[in-house]
């Protein structure tokens, strides 16, 4: 029972994951439900996509320097060499992703000269990009077709997870869950 797999990813780790995951959900939720509003109604709708989106960033650049001082348990011996490949494909692309996306969708507003209100508590300020709506609407585009993305693959990565846990038994949602007791 030395199985190295049964190891979980550190307490750090886990909350950064569900943090994030949660910020990932609740903001494709909120640009749905903005995509078909107009005017000051989207304006206002999509303010909170804005503040989540940088609040990622920040989670995720964070996440990354926690991530080179906990080194993750290794994945399991058990599952295919292509297995382990595609997981860990999947997660590099999420890192991009992750800070990508955010970095785009404030670019993309940064064309137009907006800034962002973080919850109505300050502002952050455009990114010193060259007004141009053509580019920024460019940029959108690249944005909303990236979020469409993750999302696949946030769907891909959820159906490997459950298979590793109930149809291979090999330790996989434990992992990135706490310890109990
Ligand atoms: C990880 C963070 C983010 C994710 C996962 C994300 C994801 C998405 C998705 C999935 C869409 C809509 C796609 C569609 O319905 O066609 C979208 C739209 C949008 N996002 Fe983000 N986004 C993030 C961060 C940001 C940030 C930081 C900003 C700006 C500062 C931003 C600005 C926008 C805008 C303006 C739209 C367009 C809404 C519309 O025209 O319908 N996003 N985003
Ligand atoms: C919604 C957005 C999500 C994102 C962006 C995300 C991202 C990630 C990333 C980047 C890792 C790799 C951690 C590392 O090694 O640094 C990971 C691991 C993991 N995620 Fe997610 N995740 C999401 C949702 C979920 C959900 C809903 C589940 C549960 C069904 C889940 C289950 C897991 C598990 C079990 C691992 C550990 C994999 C292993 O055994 O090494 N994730 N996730």
């Amino acid at each position: 029972m030395t199985d190295t797999s049964q190891a979980r990813y550190s307490t750090g780790s886990i909350i950064f994951h569900w943090v994030i995951a949660i910020g990932v959900i609740v903001n494709w939720r909120i640009a749905e439900s903005a995509e078909h509003l107009e005017g000051a109604a989207k304006t206002a709708a999509i303010a909170p996509h804005k503040a989540i989106g940088i609040t990622i960033l920040v989670l995720s650049v964070l996440r990354l320097l926690w991530r080179f001082t906990h080194k993750p348990p290794p994945l399991s011996e058990s599952l295919a060499s292509w297995e382990r490949f595609l997981a860990r494909a999947v997660h590099v692309i999420f890192y991009v992703l992750l800070i990508g996306l955010p970095i785009g969708g404030w670019m993309a507003g940064s064309h137009f000269e907006l800034s962002i209100s973080y919850f109505g508590l300050f502002e952050i300020p455009p990114l010193p990009v060259t007004p141009d709506p053509e580019a920024g609407m460019a940029v959108l585009d690249q944005h909303k077709a990236g979020g469409i993305f993750l999302l696949v693959l946030v769907a891909l990565h959820i159906i490997g997870a459950l298979k590793h846990s109930l149809y291979d038994k090999v330790p996989s949602l434990s992992r990135m869950w706490f310890a109990r007791g």
